[in-house]
């Protein structure tokens, strides 16, 4: 619901694409390459997906104080290589949960993922959806305010890091997942 709610907040001349990291085995090394001759075709699509994106838009509940396994799993898939995806990506990490921290153990926990693949993380400002059960209506809508306002903060500073980075300064065709 956080991430639909990024795809109506986004800044001109940005797309966004919205996938899911289910049906992602554990990581596996002898399935990885160079043992194995190709990987998952599920690891392939999301690493392709990532690729193909100038930015990445991680969005997550907090899991004892932590990163879900799950996710913490699918970045590492993502992480192996010299082709990976993930390696200087400008990237913002934004989360929502029932509690009252707002999932900053979680995002604080990606520092050092970030850190190891020389990612290029947008800090601030911080989106941590507390309570997340009083932010959304019955449809899913995020309402509010402040949160939607920090999300557009948050997504308006992604784009900047990615046109700083490409240093094209043309941004028409920028897209993050
Ligand atoms: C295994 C597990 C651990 C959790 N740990 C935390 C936690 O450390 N901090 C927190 O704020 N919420 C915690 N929660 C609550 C989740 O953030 C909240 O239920 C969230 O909405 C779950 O999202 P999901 O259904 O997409 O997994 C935990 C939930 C689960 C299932």
């Amino acid at each position: 619901m956080l991430l639909n709610a990024a795809a109506h907040l986004l800044p001109t001349d940005v797309s966004m694409e919205i996938m899911s990291i289910e049906g992602i085995p554990l990581y596996n090394a002898d399935l990885d390459l160079p043992a194995a001759k190709q990987r998952p075709a599920s690891v392939e699509h999301f690493r392709k997906m990532l690729t193909d994106a100038d930015g990445i838009v991680i969005a997550s509940p907090e899991y004892n104080y932590s990163i879900p396994g799950g996710l913490k799993n699918a970045i590492d898939w993502a992480s192996r290589g010299e082709d990976s995806p993930l390696l200087r990506k400008p990237v913002a990490v934004i989360g929502a949960t029932t509690g009252l921290w707002g999932t900053a153990r979680m995002q604080v926990a990606f520092h050092n993922v970030f850190l190891f693949l020389d990612m290029k993380p947008v800090y601030k400002p911080e989106v941590l959806v507390a309570q997340a059960e009083k932010k959304f209506d019955a449809k899913g809508n995020l309402t509010d305010e402040m949160a939607k306002k920090l999300l557009r903060q948050k997504l308006e500073a992604l784009k900047e890091l990615i046109q700083l980075q490409t240093q094209a300064g043309d941004v028409l065709d920028t897209k993050v997942i």
